[in-house]
């Protein structure tokens, strides 16, 4: 369908696929980014002509005004900070930035009588696993204040769903990676604290060689089992989402339908995001260097902090409600992918 949607965090690296995708799917996007950790060559790279709008989620002002001046349909969320180890040392700026900062969204979007939002959650909502596989009934227990600030946003987005017909989908992404083949956009952030990145860096020499965080995990060769999904299944998830979401009523007229009463049709849902397949650190190397036909330099240091073991997702959910399923789930085709953009890195 053709549809306005307000793209937070679209100059990012996930949020600027989206932005591709959408323009191919015959969307207009329009940008919201505070380009803190964002690149305007990303949106240049993705789609030249589409508004990227400097802006701030804790600007309130800035907020009304994007929505004053654009007609929008319904919201993508990618705007977060996003790692781990800095939110335990800065979980201020974690609960400001992902939670208040969602809050001022919500608040805006609103008053401008917009109420569809596809939302960015993650695998952090549930702390360290109890089952070999997550799915979305696992406990949630996130061990860290990332985890915890997307845990506080899920429970605002089903407070909202039921006193304002708000509807949203949360998508828990696991370890988003890879670039678009189509070139000219891929992941770049700084520091970089990634896995793939850090290893494809470390083989051009851009960056150090790699430390593998701990070899005495409880796992087939001692190193973290990670479930990795290529950024472009991501993105195809999120359409399947806002399709989802335009399909149905939103606001007074969803609460008269009785909104979070349906089973499976609740104003606010969410679905794991990931291909169900784990792979180690070292299994990730050993891949890397195939595709890169080179070696990896690496040593192995202690543990990282909050790190679990093993992080596999089940996404029977997402296949069955949002007819979703990874086209690109070979480690290998998604660093291939990773690789072209890395070797030819713009931003
Ligand atoms: N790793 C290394 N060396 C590095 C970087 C990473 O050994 O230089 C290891 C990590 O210890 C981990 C794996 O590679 O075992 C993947 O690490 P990433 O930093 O790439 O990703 P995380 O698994 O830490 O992060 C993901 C998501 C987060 C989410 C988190 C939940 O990106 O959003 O899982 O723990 F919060």
């Amino acid at each position: 369908p053709i549809c306005n949607v307000l793209v937070c965090g679209g100059a990012g690296y996930i949020g600027s696929h989206m932005v591709r995708a959408l323009v191919a799917r015959g969307c207009t996007p329009v940008i919201f980014d505070n380009l803190s950790t964002g690149h305007a060559d990303a949106v240049d790279a993705a789609a030249p002509d589409c508004d990227l709008v400097r802006g701030d989620l804790l600007d309130r002002q800035a907020l009304r005004r994007v929505f004053a001046e654009y007609s929008i349909d319904a919201v993508m969320h990618f705007s977060a900070r996003s790692l781990v180890g800095e939110s335990v040392r800065e979980p201020a700026l974690y609960y400001a930035n992902n939670v208040t900062g969602t809050l001022n969204l919500l608040d805006a979007m609103r008053e401008a009588g917009v109420l569809r939002l596809v939302f960015s959650s993650t695998a952090a909502v549930y702390g360290n696993p109890v089952t070999e596989r997550i799915a979305e009934t696992h406990p949630l227990a996130p061990v860290n204040p990332y985890g915890a600030s997307k845990l506080m946003v899920e429970r605002m987005l089903a407070d909202h769903a039921a006193a304002y017909g708000l509807r949203s989908v949360a998508l828990r992404y696991f370890n988003a990676a890879g670039a678009d083949r189509a070139g000219g956009i891929g992941e770049s952030h700084s520091p970089e604290t990634h896995l793939i990145p850090n290893i494809l860096r470390a083989v051009l020499g851009t960056g150090p060689a790699l430390t593998v965080f701990g070899s005495d995990y409880d796992t087939p060769d001692g190193t973290c089992v990670r479930d990795y999904i290529h950024v472009n299944d991501l993105c195809d998830a999120h359409l399947a989402a806002l399709d989802k979401l335009l399909a149905a009523p939103v606001g007074t007229a969803a609460l008269k339908d009785g909104l979070t009463a349906e089973p499976g049709e609740k104003g606010a849902l969410y679905y794991n995001l990931g291909n169900g397949l784990g792979f180690t650190v070292r299994q990730v190397i050993d891949a890397a260097a195939r595709v890169t036909g080179r070696e990896v330099p690496f040593t192995v240091g202690p543990r990282r902090d909050g790190d679990p073991a093993r992080l596999v997702a089940d996404s029977t959910l997402a296949g069955r409600e949002l007819g979703w399923a990874p086209k690109v789930a070979d480690i290998r085709e998604i660093i291939e992918t990773a690789w072209a953009w890395h070797s030819d890195q713009k931003y």
